[in-house]
């Protein structure tokens, strides 16, 4: 087997071409998909504890109540990390364990539990590497607005500085956000995602917010770091592909583009949001209102690397074609469409794709093209993959063993992907595979197994599948194994 490569595919590195020099292999989780422990050592809920107590929300009722049961596992999980070869570990902080009503004084038996976490990485020399918000507002923030609110932003500001001031001496990373499209759009638009409100201007609204808390946050950060520390941002840029090459559909991708991408890369890259975002949807909010004196220049602060995450594109056509498949489906279908002002967009599944137990088509070229557009569009830089991999329906043999066969050829072919983008001028500085191991899928709960490391519910048990010895053989390497696929 040769990993997944179409006709149109620039060359492939040569083989056993190695990694640039502090390439930095790591894998990912997040605070509510894995720790569990809702609502232990002062804790409160975050809007999702409530959504996914909500009746219908997410598939089997399934909560992160228990989750992977990090929280109280994670010494094991480290002890697996090391061993693995893992040289950094991304997760996020839960927001309400730390400052369970939003605001005021931090708890400390929450700020300790991430501290013991940082320091049990530290002396497996495993590079800790946090993210402060993956998505799980405490619901008091919510019930006083969320992010629709611009008064989130201060919030999460304050929250941030209680960050830095405890884990500021021994994390060297930090990123303020992973996926804010997801936050707003799939929050307040689709509602697939908590707290499951379908407003499309309040969608807009969060957005802003949202860069705006992004903005707040770098200068605290940058005000209490050490100067050494890097900051960052996670962005789920869609890899946008028009259906066919006539106009209607480039404008299709163009409107797609501008509110999943250019939202946020307009201000936090350039510190303006693109005109044409602004012409598309200036029947849903008044932007001139929206955006206040100075909040561009806050949002404009400069982070030290850009993280991306991709797992599959984005087709597009106008409505004419039908369509209704990835993008309105993004993390759960719904009624409701997460684009504010794309009524005039269908989404399509690539024809002739192999796919993932997510429906999501494989295509390595997607991560090439996003990694060169964004080196094209944002000259010098700096990129890491924050997040890659891939859901598919893992068992557990007879003999014990999980066998991914389909995941190695996943990771081998994005892999492939981002060497050949490092080779034309793409500034990569690392790779986090999603996800370190299975844990609660949003809304598919607990239904989809992104690990590379298999989580028995039941039992708590890890088992390590195979691909997760596939890719401590490739950090060992740090290369791609020769002669393909093994
Ligand atoms: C990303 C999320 C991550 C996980 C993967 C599959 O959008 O950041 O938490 O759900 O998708």
């Amino acid at each position: 087997m040769t990993a997944v490569r179409t006709d149109t595919a620039p060359k492939q590195a040569p083989e056993a071409t190695r990694f640039p020099t502090g390439f930095v292999w790591g894998a990912a989780t997040a605070a509510y998909q894995v720790e569990g422990a809702a609502a232990e050592d002062g804790r409160t809920p975050s809007i999702w504890d409530t959504f996914s107590r909500t009746p219908g929300k997410v598939r089997n009722g399934d909560t992160g109540d228990i989750a992977a049961d990090h929280y109280h596992r994670y010494r094991d999980d480290v002890a697996l990390m090391k061993q693995l070869g893992l040289k950094a570990y991304r997760f996020s902080i839960s927001w309400s364990r730390v400052q369970p009503t939003g605001r005021g004084p931090a708890v400390e038996r929450g700020l300790d539990f991430y501290r013991k976490l940082v320091d049990e990485l530290l002396e497996a020399g495993i590079t800790p590497v946090a993210t402060l918000y993956h998505w799980d507002l405490p619901q008091e923030l919510e019930d006083a607005g969320g992010w629709p609110q611009r008064v989130t932003a201060e919030r999460f500001a304050d929250y941030s500085a209680i960050m830095a001031g405890a884990l500021g001496d021994r994390v060297g990373m930090w990123t303020t956000f992973n996926e804010p499209w997801c936050s707003a759009f799939l929050g307040y638009g689709s509602g697939v995602h908590a707290p499951g409100r379908t407003e499309p201007a309040a969608a807009l609204r969060a957005a802003h917010h949202l860069n705006l808390a992004h903005g707040r946050a770098i200068e605290v950060l940058r005000g209490q770091l050490p100067a050494a520390a890097q900051t960052s941002v996670t962005l789920n840029l869609h890899q946008v592909r028009p259906l066919t090459a006539s106009a209607a559909d480039a404008d299709a991708a163009r409107r797609i583009d501008a509110v999943g991408n250019r939202v946020f890369t307009g201000p936090m890259l350039r510190g303006e949001y693109p005109e044409d975002l602004i012409a598309d949807t200036s029947n849903l909010v008044d932007w001139s209102k929206l955006v206040q004196d100075g909040d561009l220049a806050a949002i404009s602060r400069p982070v030290d690397v850009l993280g991306v995450n991709y797992y599959t594109p984005t087709l597009v056509s106008t409505p004419e074609k039908g369509g209704g498949g990835s993008g309105s489906d993004v993390h759960g279908a719904s009624d409701f469409s997460p684009w504010p002002g794309s009524e005039h967009v269908a989404f399509h599944l690539a024809e002739g794709k192999e796919r993932t137990a997510m429906n999501w088509s494989i295509d390595p070229n997607g991560l090439y093209d996003l990694l060169m557009d964004v080196t094209r569009d944002h000259p010098g830089l700096p990129l890491m993959v924050t997040e890659n991999g891939a859901a598919f329906d893992d068992y557990v043999s007879p003999e014990g063993r999980v066998e991914d066969p389909e995941r190695i050829s996943y990771l081998h072919g994005h892999l492939d992907a981002v060497q050949r983008a490092v080779a034309d001028g793409a500034d990569v500085r690392g790779y986090f595979l999603w996800s370190l191991m299975d844990n609660f899928e949003w809304a598919y709960g607990y239904s989809k197994r992104f690990g590379t490391v298999y989580v028995d519910y039941a039992s708590q048990r890890r088992i390590p599948k195979s691909s997760a010895y596939w890719y401590a053989d490739v950090i060992r390497r740090h290369a791609l194994p020769p002669g393909g696929l093994s």
